[in-house]
């Protein structure tokens, strides 16, 4: 059997957009992914994937699950497999039983993430004591605020600082994780010293490396990254993309910069939808994520030739991604100007009327495919469309391409189809636009079923429940699925919805709780929202109990002086429930 752990462990570590979008191109809408149900046949998407629950569900046949369920459905793999194509897609071995190197070695993956954040509290902590490094970042127009928002720190110069954050500085998974090395004697030290701290964090939260940046100019690199490790791999992530989310869904749009610096200046400026890719080239996973956040992404470089040839690549890389709707665009500052000292000298309103200047990609691409040729002879119209044709076979045959394909015919005198056919393109098809999914809607949902919502979406939850709620529940048959969650959730301590949703596969509630969490499907619930919730929810249990006891002496014929006080006393409690948003209300009979 494969432990519990490591398959909340997996869960915790893949993200059911990735999977999915490996086999089901998704479409953005809302807060969710949308795509025709691969399961069955339909014409309207109702296949929904949510990216903060991981899960997903079709509206349409009702196929339903996590990731493991989801490769288990499409490639028919059976459990054992499904989790075995997981862990590896994501660089984890699954334990075997009775392998004990294995098991180590498994728990030493797990232990990655811990150690990762253990180390970014310490040098966070650091930062604290170390003026010359908070002076630095004031210098560069740095809040407090800002630097908590990136949880930036500081690695003290010294040789074995991390020492005192770990108990065993000697543990093979600190080397793993890229904190510590060994010199030829054996002897092993920090990687980051005297650095400025920069945490790279993972969509679902999880600190996955560090960028350390030197806090004066000196002949050694300006930058030391972590390398990469089974939890960190550079093509597939972004610096600031876990903080920039929800600005990137309010304003529309990403902007893509080089530096971390630039990331975090920008938000420093209020424009906090910008990320970086991480010293290295924008790279297909790199665009398919920010296209999946965004419907449009703009690409900021340098004004230099190193920018230009940064963009020319993002270019290339964003073509075969490109489908309706989604645009990229391109823009280049003044020369000797990153996003960081144009913002900070400009100002907001300056940087983002220059962004809604940007240069669309279909412009850029006419631009410098014209540049090369003189369009005026019949020689250089040939040679636009030999320029053109490798670009525009990398395009997705849709509405995009087409125009493209007009923009060339017409610089190259030529009709689009000579267009098509010159560049071996099969013609496009006319497509009709599919409508959006609909978002479910429900009545109020009965207490039960509203514990089942706040416990499934926030496990952790459980912890507020007191002893004595907990007995008033398991008192009632109508909460057994809710007594059984409780217990499941504290039996496997659980942190993640998705994990568990696993970890109840075999439970006699598996399939109401699958629901519960499908209805959830619309909209994603803050952690405030949901402690609230769960407060009134135990309010409304209170008043339900309350007002039950309320009616039950009201309907005697006579009181004692004693039952007419706590039928008063009754009321009192029941109206100070009401006005503390318990949703009983006493009958005024
Ligand atoms: N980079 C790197 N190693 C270097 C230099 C740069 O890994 N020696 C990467 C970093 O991810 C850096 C990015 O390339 O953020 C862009 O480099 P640069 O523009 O020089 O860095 P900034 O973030 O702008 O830093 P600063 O403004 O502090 O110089
Ligand atoms: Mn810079």
């Amino acid at each position: 059997m494969i432990p519990q752990t490591f398959i909340q462990e997996l869960l915790h570590r893949v993200d059911i957009v990735d999977v999915v979008e490996r086999h089901v191109r998704l479409k953005r809408a809302g807060s969710n992914y949308v795509a025709c149900c691969p399961f069955h046949a339909e014409k309207t998407p109702s296949f929904t994937v949510s990216q903060t629950k991981q899960f997903y569900h079709c509206f349409g046949c009702g196929a339903h699950g996590t990731a493991v369920g989801f490769l288990m459905e499409y490639s028919g793999l059976g459990f054992v497999e499904a989790v075995k194509d997981l862990a590896q897609s994501v660089g984890m071995t699954v334990p075997e039983v009775r392998s004990e190197r294995s098991h180590e070695r498994a728990a030493e993956g797990e232990n990655l993430y811990t150690i990762l954040l253990t180390a970014a509290r310490f040098y966070r902590t650091c930062l604290k004591d170390a003026p010359r490094a908070i002076d630095y970042l004031k210098r560069r127009g740095l809040s407090g605020d800002i630097a908590k928002r990136f949880g930036i720190g500081y690695a003290p110069d010294g040789w074995q600082n991390l020492a005192g954050a770990f108990p065993d500085y000697d543990a093979k998974a600190l080397a793993s994780a890229g904190l510590v090395k060994q010199n030829e004697e054996g002897r092993r030290y920090d990687v980051f010293r005297d650095r400025v701290m920069f945490p790279i964090v993972d969509v679902r939260g999880n600190v996955i490396g560090f960028g350390g940046r030197v806090l004066e100019a000196s002949d050694g690199a300006k930058y030391l990254n972590s390398p990469e490790t089974p939890v960190f791999e550079k093509g597939r992530e972004l610096y600031g993309l876990y903080q920039a989310r929800r600005a990137i869904r309010d304003a529309g749009r990403v902007i893509v910069v080089e530096g971390y610096m630039d990331v975090v200046a920008l938000a420093q400026n209020a424009i906090e939808y910008a990320v970086a890719t991480l010293g290295t080239a924008t790279t297909a996973q790199h665009v398919q994520k920010l296209l999946r956040q965004s419907d449009e992404v703009i690409f900021c470089f340098d004004g230099d030739s190193a920018g230009r040839r940064a963009a020319w690549k993002a270019l290339e890389t964003s073509l075969p991604e490109l489908v309706d709707g989604k645009q990229v665009r391109f823009l280049f500052l003044p020369q000797g100007e990153d996003p960081d000292s144009y913002v900070r000298s400009r100002g907001k309103d300056v940087f983002e009327r220059l962004l809604n200047t940007a240069t669309p990609l279909s412009r850029y691409l006419m631009d410098e495919l014209t540049g090369q040729v003189d369009l005026s002879s019949a020689e250089g119209r040939a040679a636009l469309i030999h320029a053109a044709k490798p670009h525009l076979a990398q395009l997705q045959n849709n509405t995009f391409r087409l125009q493209l394909v007009r923009d060339v015919a017409e610089k190259a005198r030529l009709t689009p189809e000579e267009v098509e056919a010159a560049c071996g393109l099969t013609p496009a098809a006319r497509k009709r636009a599919a409508s959006p999914a609909r978002a479910q809607r429900r009545g109020g949902p009965e207490l039960w079923r509203n514990l089942l919502r706040i416990f499934l979406e926030a496990p952790e939850l459980v912890h507020r429940v007191s002893e004595e709620q907990k007995r008033e529940l398991q008192g009632d048959p109508e909460f057994a699925p809710v007594v059984a969650l409780i217990s499941a959730i504290e039996k496997t301590d659980v942190h993640s919805t998705a994990a568990l949703l696993e970890a109840t596969r075999n439970s006699e509630y598996a399939e109401l709780y699958t629901q519960v969490r499908t209805d959830l499907l619309s909209g994603g619930n803050e952690a405030d929202k949901l402690e609230a919730d769960l407060k009134g929810a135990f309010l409304q249990l209170e008043s339900r109990a309350l007002d039950a006891a309320y009616r039950d002496l009201l309907s005697r014929p006579s009181l004692s002086e004693s039952e007419r006080q706590e039928r008063d006393r009754l009321w009192q409690r029941l109206t100070e429930l009401k006005g503390a948003g318990g949703v009983g209300q006493p009958s005024p009979m």
